[in-house]
């Protein structure tokens, strides 16, 4: 069993993308930090075990989960058909949905100007895969999509109009808004998302994370959480 090897090892190990405020970022001490970690500490603390945070590529994560290289991913994570191929998902603990951030003085202004322009992601993310488009459901029509390997990285190349507007999920984009005055975000949804905690299939883990996901989210822990790695 999952967690019997777990408590074995006397360490859970996490892997997330510590680029996403408010889930996670790198704190003043350069040591990851956010909604994320604190829930996965309230699970490793149920577990009776220490937790260890592996900061990655997003797009490692689903990969390294099945490979075993770590127990959970806690990510900001969409709930996903194509990832539930390959992983299962906890209880979904966050609503998101996907947002373009421009220039104060772009000329985009709602999903319909991104017709023939260039589109920043975070490479592997839902917005890479709105952004896409693959079979045209979108109507998105770039005339590029460039991924980067984190959302502050593309919102650098919107500065430096390398790229037209940025596509990104809620939280985050407001984090990059609020530190970077010649952006703003466009006050359109493009997208409904849930996040969920990812875990190798078939796993007895799932279980134990959903025990402490459905207190934090009953007794409003989670919500706290948001608020409190916000204003920090
Ligand atoms: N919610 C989006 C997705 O699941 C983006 C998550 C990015 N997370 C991160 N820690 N960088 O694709």
């Amino acid at each position: 069993s999952a967690v019997a090897a777990i408590k074995a090892k006397g360490e859970l190990v996490m892997l997330t993308n510590a680029a996403f405020p408010p889930f996670e970022y790198l704190g003043d001490d350069q040591q990851p930090a956010g909604v994320d970690i604190d829930v996965a500490q309230a699970i490793a603390d149920e577990l009776g075990v220490e937790l260890k945070v592996v900061d990655m590529e997003f797009d490692g994560i689903v990969p390294a989960l099945m490979a075993g290289k770590g127990d959970i991913g806690a990510a900001g994570m969409t709930v996903t058909e194509e990832r539930l191929e390959s992983v299962d998902f906890s209880t979904k603990y966050a609503t998101s949905s996907q947002y373009m951030i421009v220039k104060k003085d772009s000329d985009i202004a709602t999903k319909d100007d991104l017709k023939g322009k260039k589109i920043g992601v975070q490479q592997g993310t839902t917005g890479d895969i709105y952004a896409t488009d693959e079979d045209g459901e979108n109507g998105v029509e770039a005339e590029e999509v460039l991924r980067y390997s984190n959302a502050m990285g593309a919102a650098m190349a919107l500065m430096s109009d390398k790229i037209d507007v940025v596509i990104v999920d809620e939280l985050p984009a407001k984090s990059i808004v609020a530190e970077n005055d010649s952006l703003k975000m466009i006050d359109e949804k493009l997208t409904t998302e849930q996040y969920a905690i990812a875990v190798k299939k078939d796993s007895d883990l799932t279980a134990e994370i959903n025990k402490v996901l459905d207190k934090l989210i009953a007794d409003g822990t989670i919500d706290e959480l948001i608020l409190k790695h916000t204003t920090e």
